[in-house]
């Protein structure tokens, strides 16, 4: 199992701190939260503060756009060295043209989700992406309640990538934990993302540990 904590749980005040706690623990990816508080009721953080921790992050960057119109920050966001550019189908009229933008900037390219859209969006192009994720909250906001229909959701996509002879990994944020995220590895998830099951925990690096020997 691959697990990217998202540092939108963390606490701020002392990011580079928890930084470096997440460069010491098993983790394999930061994920990196951008809202726009247009596609999503929220805003969190954006460049300025991305680029303040590249310096000291030793893992890959998994950056997940919650923003209108994401094309426009292919270049930026390949320019942090980013390792997966993650963009909502929902944002994106002209997916397959984005993708294709991501992937010659270099990063995997990542389309996600939100939980009331259903896997015929991507059919045509699930071959051509790299990584699918799926919501298992409404984007916007940590720790709400996961949706039990992800889970299904994930078998289904399962499917539909093995139907394709593809190679795309399925990634899975918002509601993962302990117990969500043993289903949702049973159903086929191959890197979940976990943010106040993470810094919500007594000690995160054990968190993370327990969900990367899920599968
Ligand atoms: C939600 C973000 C998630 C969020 C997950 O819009 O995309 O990455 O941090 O938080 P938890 O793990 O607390 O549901
Ligand atoms: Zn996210």
């Amino acid at each position: 199992m691959i697990v990217s904590p998202s540092l939108l749980s963390a606490d701020f005040a002392n990011l580079r701190r928890d930084v470096e706690m997440l460069n010491e623990s098993c983790c394999d990816w930061f994920h990196l939260d951008v809202m726009d508080g247009v596609f999503v009721p929220n805003i969190s953080f954006g460049f300025p503060v991305i680029e303040s921790i590249v310096p000291f992050a030793r893992k890959p960057l998994d950056v997940h756009l919650m923003v209108v119109k994401p094309e426009r920050y292919v270049e930026r966001v390949a320019a942090l060295g980013a390792k997966v550019m993650n963009v909502h189908v929902e944002a994106c009229p002209h997916l397959h043209r984005v993708v294709q933008q991501i992937k010659e900037a270099g990063m995997m390219a990542a389309v996600t989700l939100n939980p009331h859209t259903p896997l015929c969006s991507i059919e045509e192009v699930v071959a051509d992406l790299d990584l699918v994720m799926l919501m298992g909250v409404n984007p916007g906001f940590g720790g709400q309640t996961f949706i039990e229909n992800t889970v299904e959701k994930t078998r289904r996509l399962r499917q539909l990538i093995e139907s394709k002879g593809a190679k795309t990994l399925i990634e899975i944020d918002g509601g993962v934990n302990r117990d969500t995220g043993a289903r949702l590895a049973e159903a086929g998830a191959d890197i979940l993302v976990a943010g106040s099951a993470v810094f919500g925990a007594g000690n995160p690096q054990e968190e993370i540990k327990y969900l990367k020997n899920l599968k």
